[in-house]
């Protein structure tokens, strides 16, 4: 545990990039060990969650390396031939890693156990553990469908077709995966659109994969026994990291940044349109694409917020970035309402209760209901903050409560302190300095 008080800032100024994008990240090393030959993968985030990703394609037979300019190498073992690993697979506090490898290891004729931390071993698996079974997978979990779980692949698999009864990016790959070693073709039907970067890099990669869209529904169709090329992969800044330094931006006067290199792939991007329609001034520069997926740079100049009520259409695309949007409304003026987010209660925490704890001990209004929160903000006054001497914010392992919490520090009047630090490293090694540097 390493606890920290954030102290109020003065103007957030300069350049910064954020670290790769953590779920591409995953993608390219998992896809980059199951095609024939060497990739390299450049930008790669080296946060914990993807470590353990990279450690256990060690551990089913891939070589991953990294070089000497920061590129990873990865020489694959081809799909179909992963290795039965010899010890539990120790996943951390990483839930895409987790349900992703299982995906992989459901058409493999391997068996291995999967083990969490406390944050993970509370996770809901039975979302991807039930259509892993119907292509003939044996999983046994522990009660409640939890980790720690062994899962037995059946080889050959039986293509299913698969329609997502909770909006998951993670389920969908999960059958996507396992549909690459499945003789046919496995169809996944997701109703609401979530993150598309599976089906993006299988295609890249050189799998039969094609996304057929029927009035807002995707039916995506895999065709198995794929081979895969091994390729170059440059992975775009994480939005999701970015949002952070966004949100801070917008909300400490006098701020100006530009944040080079963020992933704008629409299915990730929700959180600047709403920060947009709330009054925050986010100007796109410079708009390209890497890795096949869209960026640009982000300037960021500090604006007064107003609140909203958010679509709970666009949740999907913003799902792992209301924590700190919920930072943001507590200084918006008035009232932001956010409804349709029963998934933040099964996140690294239960995002709804932690942050609705957490604001309120940092001197926000909040109001917590079944699916969302109701936070009436301040109009740009400061947070009161924790008091010194005071219970620090509990972030319950969960990397986004404590990075969100810090920002709630920098807008406060006397500082939010945060029980534990840590944690941040599974996705964003470094916060901590890019934000003092910048504060500076
Ligand atoms: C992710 C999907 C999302 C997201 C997670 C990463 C992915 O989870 O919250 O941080 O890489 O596919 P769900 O699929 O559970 O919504």
């Amino acid at each position: 545990m390493h606890a920290r008080r954030f102290r109020p800032s003065g103007p957030l100024l300069g350049t910064l990039r954020v670290p790769g994008d953590k779920s591409i990240s995953h993608r390219a090393l998992m896809l980059s060990a199951l095609a024939v030959g060497e990739s390299r993968i450049s930008d790669m985030l080296e946060g914990e969650d993807v470590l353990a990703t990279a450690a256990a394609l060690r551990a089913m037979g891939a070589t991953i390396e990294r070089d000497r300019m920061g590129d990873w190498l990865v020489h694959g073992v081809g799909v179909g031939s992963l290795l039965q690993p010899r010890a539990a697979l120790e996943m951390g506090n990483s839930g895409t890693s987790t349900r992703l490898l299982m995906g992989l290891i459901a058409s493999h004729a391997i068996t291995a156990t999967f083990t969490g931390d406390a944050s993970l071993s509370k996770r809901p698996m039975g979302r991807v553990t039930e259509p892993l079974s119907l292509m003939g997978a044996e999983i046994t979990a522990s009660p409640g469908g939890t980790l720690p779980l062994m899962i037995r692949g059946m080889c050959p698999a039986v293509p299913i077709e698969y329609r997502l009864p909770v909006a998951s990016a993670q389920v969908k790959s999960a059958v996507l995966l396992a549909g690459l070693n499945t003789p046919g073709i496995t169809t996944v039907i997701e109703p609401v659109p979530t993150r598309d970067h599976s089906e993006r890099m299988l295609k890249g990669f050189g799998a039969d994969l094609e996304v057929e869209e029927q009035q807002g529904t995707r039916i995506i169709r895999i065709r198995g026994e794929a081979e895969l090329q091994p390729r170059t992969i440059v992975v775009p800044g994480d939005p999701s990291s970015a949002a952070f330094f966004v949100t801070a931006a917008l909300l400490v006067p006098g701020s100006d940044v530009l944040i080079e290199n963020v992933g704008l792939n629409p299915t990730r991007a929700g959180l600047f349109s709403v920060l947009r329609a709330m009054g925050g001034r986010i100007e796109e520069v410079n708009p390209r694409e890497v890795g096949g997926e869209p960026v640009a740079d982000l300037r960021v100049t500090h604006s007064p917020l107003s609140g909203i009520a958010v679509d709970p259409a666009l949740a999907p695309s913003m799902i792992d970035e209301f924590p700190i949007l919920f930072v943001a409304a507590a200084l918006a003026e008035g009232t932001t309402v956010t409804s349709g987010l029963d998934e933040l209660r099964v996140k690294e925490s239960d995002r709804l209760a932690v942050m609705a704890a957490a604001l309120a001990a940092a001197g926000a209004r909040v109001e917590e209901r079944e699916d969302g929160l109701v936070i009436h903000g301040t109009g740009g006054e400061p947070l009161s903050g924790t008091p010194e001497n005071g219970q620090p914010i509990a972030t319950h392992l969960d990397h986004r409560i404590a990075m969100s919490m810090a920002i709630a520090g920098l807008a406060s009047a006397s500082g939010v302190e945060v029980d534990d630090t840590t944690p941040i490293g599974t996705s964003f090694p470094g916060f901590e300095g890019l934000l003092d540097g910048l504060c500076a």
